[in-house]
C-alpha cells in the first residue's frame, strides 16, 4: 500500500495551508530596501553643511521670538535634525505600495527558488529518472536485458533485486534487505516484484538477440537466488510488450469513470495467464466491486490506524527531491496519482502531518475504488502455508503475471493500479493471530477454500497520464 494519494480536498487543503505559509512569510521582518523620499546629499560633507545651515536657521528664529518656523509651520510630520522638507512629498500610499511589491517579488522569487530547489520543474528528470530513458542506450549484451529488468513493478518502488550477468547466463536474486516491512511479513510482495522483474528480463531477451531459459531457484541451499536465465544467441524480435515496457507506469489518478471496461478486455487481460494454478478473478465495479470496493477502503483505514504498521510503512516515503534523487527508490508524490497544482504545492510547502497525510491517503483509495473501470485478484491455489517463505518459490511463476497484464494494458490505452492494503491486512491478522476479518473476506470474494487471493487491483481508462517513478542505476543492482 501507498500511504499518498490525490483527492479533491487536498486542494483545499495545501492551498489553506500555502496561504498560512506565505502570511508566516510576509510576517517575517526583512531589511528591505526603500526607495529614500527626499533629495539625498551626494556626500557626507554635504549633508553635515545641510544639517548646520537649517540648526543655525532654527536658532535664528528661536533669537528672532518667532514661534513659526517655516518648517513646522508648513509640515508639522517633517523628519528630525532638519532634514531638508522641500523636496517632492511620497504618500503613504506609494510607500505602501513600494514595501508591498518588495514583499511580492520576495515571495515570488522565494517560491521560484523553492520550486526549482524541490523539482517542480523538473518531473521525471536527473539521475533518479535517467534508467527510463537509458533502457535502450546500448543493446545486444546480457547486461542490457538488466536494464529492462529494472523498470518493472514492485511494492512501493523497493527495487528488491541484484543481478549478476555472465556471457551467457543472468541470475536474478532477492535483496531481502530492501523488503518493506511490516506490511509483507511474508515477502509474498518482494517475491511479486522479482516476479516482475523476470518478466521484463524474459522479454528483452529475444529483442537483444537471445533465447531465454529460465530455471526457478537454481540453487536450493540458496533461497534468494530467484532465478538462471540462459541465453542463447537468436534471431532478433522485439514483441509489443517488450518495447511497452518504459511507457508502463503505475496510475494513481482516478480513472475515467465515462469509459467503461468492456467484456473483451478483460478477457483479453485473462488469456495472458496460462499457469493452471493461477487464476484472476473479476468483479465489475458496480456490482460485486462494491463489496470489493468497500473492502478495500476498510482495508486502508485498518492499516492507518495500526500505528507500528504506519510508522514502519513511512520509510518509504520520499520527501524531498534531493531524498528522490539520492536513494532513487520509493513513494514519492510525483508517482502519487495528484492534480499537477496540489502536487506542486505538496513539493514546494513543508511536509502534511501525518494525520492529513493519512486522510489524503484514505480520501484517495475511496477516489481510486469509486472510479475504477473494474476490480481484479490474482488468486492462487492454495496449497502452500503463507508463513512459509519457501513457498514464494512456487509462487514466482504467478507473479510474472501481474507485469505480463500491465504491459498489455499499456499497448492498449489502459491504465492499472494495484490495491493491495486488503491482503497486507489479511498477512497482518496472521502475524498478530488477531480476528481474521480480512483474510475472512477475501476467502468469501474468492469463494473457494483452495485459492489464495495474492493481489487486489483496478483498471480503467486513464484521466491524467502517469508520472515516472525513480529508480536505482544498473551499477547498484550488479553484484559480482
Ligand atoms: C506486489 C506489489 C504491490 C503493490 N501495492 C500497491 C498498492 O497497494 N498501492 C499502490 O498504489 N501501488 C502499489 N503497487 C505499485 C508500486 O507502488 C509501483 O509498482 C512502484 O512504485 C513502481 O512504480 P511503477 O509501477 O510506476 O514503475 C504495488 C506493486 C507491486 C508489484
Amino acid at each position: 500500500m501507498n500511504i499518498i494519494a490525490p483527492s479533491a480536498a487536498l486542494v483545499t487543503a495545501i492551498g489553506s495551508t500555502f496561504l498560512r505559509r506565505i502570511g508566516f512569510v510576509v510576517a517575517i521582518p526583512i531589511p528591505i530596501p526603500i526607495p529614500y523620499p527626499y533629495p539625498q546629499p551626494t556626500d557626507r560633507t554635504e549633508l553635515t553643511t545641510q544639517m548646520r545651515r537649517q540648526h543655525m536657521a532654527a536658532s535664528d528664529s528661536r533669537d528672532s521670538g518667532s514661534q513659526h518656523s517655516e518648517s513646522s509651520e508648513s509640515d508639522p510630520g517633517s523628519p528630525p535634525y532638519g532634514l531638508p522638507s522641500h523636496g517632492p512629498r511620497v504618500s503613504r500610499r506609494k510607500v505602501l505600495v513600494s514595501v508591498g511589491g518588495s514583499l511580492v517579488v520576495l515571495v515570488v522569487g522565494g517560491t521560484v527558488w523553492r520550486s526549482a530547489d524541490q523539482g517542480v520543474f523538473s518531473t521525471g528528470q536527473g539521475p533518479a529518472y535517467q534508467p527510463w530513458y537509458d533502457w535502450r542506450s546500448a543493446i545486444g549484451r546480457p547486461v542490457d536485458l538488466i536494464r529492462a529488468a529494472i523498470l518493472a513493478a514492485n511494492p512501493h518502488d523497493s527495487q528488491p533485486w541484484l543481478f549478476h550477468d555472465t556471457d551467457t547466463h543472468i541470475d536474478l536474486f532477492a535483496d531481502t534487505r530492501r523488503n518493506i516491512g511490516l506490511a509483507d511479513p511474508f515477502l509474498s510482495e518482494l517475491h511479486i516484484g522479482l516476479g516482475c522483474a523476470l518478466e521484463n528480463l524474459v522479454l528483452a531477451a529475444p529483442a537483444n538477440g537471445y533465447a531465454p531459459r529460465v530455471t526457478l531457484f537454481p540453487d536450493a541451499m540458496d533461497a534468494t537466488k530467484i532465478a538462471t536465465v540462459d541465453l542463447q544467441p537468436s534471431a532478433s524480435s522485439a514483441s509489443a510488450l517488450y518495447q511497452a515496457i518504459p511507457h508502463r507506469h503505475t496510475n494513481h489518478y482516478p480513472y475515467d469513470t465515462h469509459h467503461p471496461v468492456g467484456q473483451t478486455t478483460v478477457d483479453a487481460l485473462s488469456a495472458l495467464n496460462t499457469d493452471p494454478q493461477v487464476q484472476v478473478l473479476w468483479v465489475a465495479a458496480a456490482t460485486a466491486g462494491q463489496q470489493l470496493g468497500k473492502l478495500m477502503v476498510e482495508a486502508a483505514h485498518a492499516f492507518v490506524a495500526d500505528k507500528p504498521l504506519v510508522q514502519d510503512d513511512d520509510r518509504w516515503y520520499r520527501a524531498t527531491w534531493q531524498d528522490v534523487q539520492r536513494y532513487r527508490d520509493g513513494i514519492t508524490l510525483d508517482a502519487a496519482g495528484l492534480p499537477d497544482l496540489p502536487r506542486a504545492l505538496g513539493k514546494i510547502l513543508p511536509p502534511a502531518s501525518p494525520a492529513q497525510q493519512h486522510d489524503y491517503f484514505l480520501q484517495g483509495v475511496q477516489t481510486q475504488v469509486q472510479t475504477a473501470g473494474v476490480l481484479g485478484i490474482i488468486a492462487v491455489r492454495d496449497k502452500r502455508d503463507k508463513r512459509d517463505k519457501r513457498d514464494n518459490g512456487e509462487r514466482l511463476r504467478e507473479d510474472r503475471l501481474w507485469q505480463r497484464m500491465h504491459l498489455w494494458a499499456t499497448t492498449n490505452g489502459l491504465a492499472m493500479q494495484p490495491l493491495n492494503q486488503l491482503t497486507e491486512m489479511a498477512d497482518r491478522e496472521i502475524v498478530l493471530a488477531s480476528t481474521s476479518r480480512f483474510g475472512e473476506a477475501l476467502r468469501e470474494l474468492v469463494g473457494n477454500p483452495t485459492w489464495q487471493a495474492i493481489m487486489t487491483f483496478r483498471v480503467g481508462y486513464p484521466t491524467h497520464e502517469a508520472l515516472l517513478s525513480p529508480r536505482r542505476a544498473l551499477s547498484d543492482v550488479l553484484t559480482p
